[in-house]
């Protein structure tokens, strides 16, 4: 793809996050993600953690039931969830290490190392008809193994870029444009993401052979912001029935 036609996969876990901060069933993931299609959005993206801190199975279920866009299950390469997305069927699987202790994903995919188990699940979700990529950081070995595994694509950890700043940033950005340059070599489809918000995106959008984005911290961060007017609005929409007969 040119860098015309990049698309973005948004990531609703923070949705999830906001619902279990309270036990509430709102806001709705599902709603959510309808409205990211409305906008335009091309694919949405979900990360079913083993803690299920965010989002939990039914998400899961009702956002491959409710979407006309692809979904993207970001998952640990463990055999609990595994089973779950040969159930759910979702377009791609996106595979990353997970650490319950972790904020967000640290890192990328170690497919040198977990070679095996990475292997047999790709060769298990591929032949479910799953897309499959792994996020992995922009290292010529780690894209070497993720050739090998048959894997379509990978996600190129965006991460580090991101955090840093001036000459360290320019060296992230290099090693990123160098590792989407490799993948693009070797045969594979590149995404990217973590850490991308309006403010560092243009340095992401030097990046070469670019499929897919895949952002979601900051657009959900953003949406709080930009949705405030309106819902302080609705609010004192719904309290201008004060004494209006009722109790
Ligand atoms: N891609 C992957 C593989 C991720 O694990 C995450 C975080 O869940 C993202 C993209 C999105 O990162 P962010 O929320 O920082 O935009």
């Amino acid at each position: 793809m040119t860098a015309s036609t990049i698309k973005l996969g948004v990531n609703i876990d923070h949705v999830a996050t906001i619902r279990q901060a309270r036990g509430t069933t709102y806001p709705s993931p599902r709603e959510a993600a309808l409205l990211c299609e409305r906008a335009g959005a091309h694919g949405i993206t979900v990360h079913l953690r083993e803690d299920r801190r965010h989002i939990q199975d039914a998400d899961v279920f009702e956002l491959k039931e409710a979407l006309r866009i692809p979904l993207n299950l970001e998952m640990a390469c463990v055999r609990e969830i595994i089973e779950i997305a040969l159930r759910v069927r979702p377009a791609e699987v996106c595979m990353v290490p997970e650490r319950r202790e972790e904020l967000t994903t640290e890192g990328g995919l170690d497919v040198v190392g977990q070679r095996d188990a990475v292997f047999e699940a790709v060769r298990e979700l591929g032949e479910a008809g799953i897309a499959v990529s792994l996020f992995v950081e922009a290292d010529p070995q780690q894209l070497e193994a993720c050739r090998e595994s048959s894997a379509p694509y990978v996600e190129l950890h965006t991460g580090r870029y991101c955090e840093t700043e001036g000459a360290e940033r320019d060296r992230e950005l290099q090693r990123l444009i160098h590792g989407a340059e490799y993948a693009h070599r070797i045969g594979l489809k590149v995404n990217a993401g973590h850490g991308i918000h309006l403010s560092n995106i243009d340095g992401i959008l030097r990046i070469p052979h670019l499929d897919t984005l895949n952002i979601g911290h900051s657009i959900v961060a953003r949406a709080v912001l930009v949705g405030m007017e309106a819902a302080v609005k609705e609010m004192l929409s719904a309290m201008a029935r004060y004494g209006e007969g009722g109790s």
